[in-house]
């Protein structure tokens, strides 16, 4: 990951700032940043691998509606990076193909 200078962060000195970890390093992020702004500013791409041309991808609309920011954050696969606020210590990485289903399908 090399910072993204497309991606520039305005003079922010009201928000208190968040350490998360992306792919295993370090991110300071602020109180109020979508997960998605925080990668892309952290230069991370992809973000995603599609599940059938293992393809990159990474967030689009930043609104909630296109769906390519899925990523695993906590553990858990198949968020919206972009409609997730940062928080202390969020662990996220890149989602690799299709989520693992996990219990038995009928
Ligand atoms: S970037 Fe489009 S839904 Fe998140």
């Amino acid at each position: 990951m090399v910072e993204d200078l497309s991606f520039k962060r305005l003079p922010c000195n009201e928000r208190a700032a968040v350490e998360i970890v992306v792919e295993g390093r370090k991110v300071i992020a602020y109180e109020g940043d979508s997960v998605a702004a925080a990668v892309m500013h952290a230069g991370l791409r992809p973000t995603r691998k599609t599940a059938l041309s293992d393809v990159g991808r990474a967030p689009y609309c930043m609104m909630g509606v296109c769906f390519e920011c899925l990523m695993n954050i906590n553990g858990k696969a198949n968020i919206q990076a972009c409609m997730t606020e940062v928080r202390e210590g969020m662990v996220i990485t890149v989602q690799q193909g299709a989520r693992e289903l996990v219990g038995e399908i009928r």
